[in-house]
């Protein structure tokens, strides 16, 4: 190791970057620590933090530190607690201390984890992370992949490269000749797509009527005989099937061990999206749910969620390296290229890019394998929780049982005459309630055309004292509500 560097002692420096990175820190610590005791919901109104953060630019700048001061002071009240865990809304995690501390460092290091040859240690980071995580999800150890903003652009890089695929098996360079009288792609997919899907096939100019909605059954499974009558009916078109590791609602799973080798038949492109589902793979608790998903083609995910690295954290892995280079790569004389290195360059949508792999590298490491499954368990194990004891109140009504980190409950409107429409309106109206109080923030859904209260269970920090507290303050809602 080189030691030829000393570290100077702070009292010799007089650095631009020290006071108002321990002014940075302090806040950052003071943000943290007080999660459990501060309002998980915005106590600002934006008319407020309009006020707060806007007015014209100043001819004249100021110093770090009152920058970095009046930031913090003008955000109050408008940065809400979805690092803590009493955060329940959509699929969002925090951030594990490692995963954190390592991200500072990447901006800290600003480097440009484009190429090897101006991130080097960053560019062997992504490579270590990408084999990780291909372990970790049960994917295959030759799957290409790429380190992307989240989940939306990891399904646009593996669409590219499905694109890619199927256009060429036809004798079609998208590459070089476009969309423009290319053969038509189909995607099809059960209704419940997210939609980052349909806005990927957007950005591919495929066009969001390319995707063919099937049934599902009342697991949330895409049908069998759905997928095989859809195939059947143009077999030689180039086709896309999507299939759900853990879809938004109710973290389905789609029975990957019967659709894809059926899709395969058909020579489908299979891509999953998983992403915070593919993580169950990590427990062997959970790993069932993904029987045979490691036959697919391409697998979106995500590290911003279940795996509780910061923003933003996407992972895209494709099992033909060569169709996911062939959509991506490009070549200038004024990049230098290495040898025996991974360029991100040739696999990712960016061009200069942030070395992302750091912060999920720190928490793959924090965690270990065992660290994994054991958040992955225990989130799915509070939302089972918290759902089924949310779904026992009086005046709730527990709509989806968590398999995973996802459920859903209902609240209904106590008068004799009250319609389907009013309980949707009471089940906002709790919703709205809960956020008011502080103590817990969840989010809507609209599932099987009933309005819903969306429990899912990400951050690392969500304890059984969490659960308490968000149930106690439902109940609390709940018993206002029936005194009305
Ligand atoms: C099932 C599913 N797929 C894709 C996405 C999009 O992920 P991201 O927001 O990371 O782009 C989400 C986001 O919640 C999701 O739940």
């Amino acid at each position: 190791m080189d030691t030829s560097f000393n570290i100077m002692s702070p009292e010799n420096i007089t650095s631009p970057f020290r006071r108002v990175l321990q002014q940075a820190l302090n806040h950052t610590l003071q943000y943290l620590e007080s999660l459990q005791h501060t309002p998980v919901a915005a106590t600002a109104s934006l008319a407020d933090l309009r006020l707060q953060l806007g007015g014209p630019l100043s001819d004249t700048g100021m110093e770090a530190t009152q920058v970095i001061d009046e930031l913090v002071a003008s955000t109050r009240g408008g940065i809400i607690g979805s690092a803590g865990g009493r955060f329940f809304g959509w699929a969002i995690g925090g951030s594990l201390p490692a995963a954190l501390a390592a991200d500072w460092l990447t901006s800290t290091w600003d480097q440009n984890a484009a190429l090897s040859a101006c991130a080097p240690a960053e560019a062997l980071i992504e490579e270590i992370c990408g084999s990780w995580i291909k372990e970790l999800l049960g994917l295959p150890s030759g799957a290409s992949f790429a380190l992307v903003s989240g989940c939306q652009m990891a399904h646009v890089t593996c669409l590219g490269a499905a694109r890619h695929a199927l256009l060429d098996r036809l004798g079609w360079n998208i590459e070089y000749d476009g969309l423009r009288d290319a053969p038509p792609i189909r995607v099809l997919s059960s209704s419940e797509y997210h939609g980052s899907i349909e806005r990927a096939v957007r950005l591919l100019g495929l066009g969001s009527r390319c995707i063919e909605e099937l049934p599902v059954d009342k697991h949330g499974c895409l049908q069998l005989q759905a997928l095989s009558s859809a195939l059947s009916k143009r077999p030689e078109a180039p086709t896309i099937v999507l299939l759900q590791a853990g879809d938004l609602n109710i973290g389905a799973y789609d029975r990957f061990s019967e659709l894809i080798p059926l899709a395969h038949r058909f020579h489908a492109w299979v891509h999953i999206d998983g992403a915070f589902g593919l993580w169950a793979e990590a427990s062997p608790t959970y790993r069932y749910l993904l029987a045979g998903v490691d036959q697919a083609d391409s697998w979106a995910t995500d590290g911003h969620k279940w795996l509780n690295v910061p923003y933003d954290c996407g992972y895209a892995f494709i099992a033909d390296p060569q169709a996911h280079r062939s959509s991506m790569s490009h070549r200038a004389s004024y990049l230098t290229h290495s040898d025996g290195v991974r360029d991100e360059i040739d696999w990712n949508p960016e061009w200069s890019r942030r070395g992302r792999g750091v912060a999920t590298y720190a928490a793959l490491r924090q965690l270990g394998k065992e660290g994994v499954a054991q958040l992955i368990e225990r989130c799915c194990r509070h939302a089972h929780d918290l759902v089924t004891r949310i779904g026992a109140l009086p005046g709730a009504q527990l709509m989806w049982e968590p398999q995973i980190n996802q459920g859903l409950v209902r609240f209904l409107d106590s008068r004799p005459q009250a319609t389907p429409v009013d309980h949707n309106h009471q089940t906002d109206a709790v919703i709205a309630a809960v956020m008011r109080s502080g103590e817990a923030f969840f989010s809507g859904t609209t599932w099987q055309g009933k309005r819903c209260m969306r429990v899912s269970v990400c951050n690392w920090q969500t304890s059984e004292g969490d659960v308490a507290r968000a149930l106690a303050a439902i109940k609390q809602v709940l018993e206002a509500e029936m005194r009305k």
